[in-house]
């Protein structure tokens, strides 16, 4: 994957999206696929005009585009853009790097689907057809967040998407 289409230091800082130089970038990454070197190649941190870019002038299409997604920051015109072009989201940081574990409204929500808040976030990612990436060194951790065989009703969706932390 691109990681960024801009460098890090750049992010929410500098207005150049850098485009001929995420093209040069992808060019060498589709050669990679045409030699049989890898599979799939993606992005990540694309806006909808860095996805374009790809789109318009690149010879395969991204695989995925891992963003961050989560409870409280929810890019919806983002996510389904990309997904109305096949693009996979992956969704980083879906539990916020854990500092809403303790949030009131979110505890509402968890106590009343009987899940931890941690299962309720992964839950919401996934009902917005994300492939989620929780990470945890901890395997007990690790098992909560497999199980999430609930749904979030589509009312409550509607509801967390506008939630802004
Ligand atoms: N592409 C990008 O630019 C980008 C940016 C950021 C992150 N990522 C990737 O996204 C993945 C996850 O993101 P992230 O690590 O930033 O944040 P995250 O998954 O939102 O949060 C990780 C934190 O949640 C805790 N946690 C996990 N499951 C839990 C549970 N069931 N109960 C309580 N606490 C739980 C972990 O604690 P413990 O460690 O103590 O278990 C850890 O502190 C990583 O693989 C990362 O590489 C990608």
């Amino acid at each position: 994957m691109i990681h960024s289409p801009q460098p890090w230091i750049e992010v929410n800082r500098v207005e150049d999206r850098h485009f001929e130089g995420n093209l040069e970038n992808w060019r060498a990454m589709e050669e990679a696929v045409k030699a049989g070197k890898v599979r799939a190649i993606g992005v990540s941190n694309f806006l909808i005009e860095d996805v374009n870019n790809i789109l318009e002038n690149g010879t395969i299409k991204p695989a995925v585009n891992q963003i961050g997604v989560n409870i409280g920051n929810t890019p919806e015109e983002l996510i389904k853009y990309c997904q109305s072009k096949d693009i996979i989201i992956e969704a980083y940081s879906p539990l916020a790097h854990g500092r809403l574990f303790d949030n009131e409204t979110l505890k509402k929500y968890a106590k009343k689907y009987q899940v931890s808040v941690a299962q309720l976030m992964l839950r919401y990612d996934c009902q917005l057809g994300c492939v989620v990436l929780p990470k945890t060194d901890i395997l007990d951790e690790m098992k909560e967040n497999r199980q999430l065989d609930f749904e979030i009703s589509d009312e409550d969706m509607k509801k967390l998407k506008q939630l802004k932390f």
